[in-house]
């Protein structure tokens, strides 16, 4: 067999094998860039010792706990508190002053994966006194790690990076007035997600979330095809309201995207972006 051939081949496995995914599991990976989806099934396939992504495909079909193992390979969960610091002092110095001019807001973080966004932007609205009347809405597709997110519990070794992120982002105390130690690890201040609501929503197969003042989606966009970064940002271009703000992580862009004209760039560095209120882009 020459080498197009086997590629060629080797493609169709992983569509068949993504098909079962979707068919069987009802989760949809057909759209997702296919390099990165391609490298995280060989790394799986290469740890089973499967000779080919067919004899992978009988397995998932037949094992669910080995299709839950697949699902964190392909959902990559990396994140951290504060995560690119200069991105949340630009949160605080530009997006919050408007939040604090509305009596109620409402804030989605779009893949959250274990929650440490989500709790960076808790820690921002209670440092402007404006936790109470924000309500958060933070959601994923993978129930492993969402459970995670809701307990809030992080490795004590990562709160050295984490307390130096707060610090860049323009922290206005100490990092360890919201955490307790316990052995190893170190537990949210319980108040900080008095307003968060914890849920799981799929962006590629669930539909639009609320009338929102502000989404975060940072680094899922770059997992998606072209075709899925559209659809997806146009289900933020819908369940945002006028004046709304779009946050992305720093490797991806509303420059180039089907929806670039419905939205005012706020801060290219930080990827943040307004919903334009004209009429004329509704
Ligand atoms: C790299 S993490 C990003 C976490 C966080 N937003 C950050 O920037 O640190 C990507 C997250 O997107 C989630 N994800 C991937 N595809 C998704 C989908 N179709 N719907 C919802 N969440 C998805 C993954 O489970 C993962 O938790």
């Amino acid at each position: 067999m020459n080498d197009t051939l086997i590629i060629e081949n080797e493609r169709l496995e992983i569509q068949l094998l993504l098909e079962a995914i979707y068919l069987k599991y009802g989760h949809d990976f057909r759209s997702y860039a296919f390099t990165h989806t391609k490298r995280r099934l060989e790394h799986r396939r290469s740890i089973e010792g499967f000779k080919n992504f067919s004899e992978m495909q009988h397995r998932v079909i037949y094992d669910e706990a080995f299709f839950n193992s697949l699902l964190l390979d392909l959902s990559i969960n990396v994140t951290e508190m504060f995560r690119d610091p200069w991105f949340y002092k630009r949160i605080r110095d530009v997006v919050l002053p408007h939040l604090k001019t509305y009596p109620y807001a409402k804030v989605w973080h779009a893949g959250c994966s274990a929650g440490q966004e989500v709790y960076s932007m808790c820690i921002l609205l209670e440092e402007e006194g404006m936790d109470d009347r924000v309500q958060v809405y933070a959601t994923d597709f993978n129930e492993l790690i969402l459970q995670k997110a809701k307990d809030g519990i992080y490795p004590m070794d990562l709160v050295r990076d984490y307390t130096a992120n707060y610090q860049k982002a323009g922290g206005l105390r100490s990092f360890s007035d919201y955490y307790s130690a316990d052995y190893d690890n170190v537990i949210m201040k319980r108040s900080l997600k008095d307003h968060v609501l914890f849920s799981s929503h799929n962006l590629v197969t669930d539909g639009v979330f609320g009338e929102m003042n502000v989404i975060f989606c940072r680094n899922v966009l770059i997992y998606f095809n072209k075709e899925l970064q559209n659809r997806v940002l146009q289900l933020f271009w819908d369940s945002l309201c006028p004046g709304g703000f779009l946050c992305l992580g720093s490797k991806e862009s509303l420059r180039f995207s089907s929806v670039a004209d419905k939205f005012d760039v706020v801060s290219e560095r930080e990827k943040i972006y307004r919903k334009k209120r004209s009429p004329s882009t509704l």
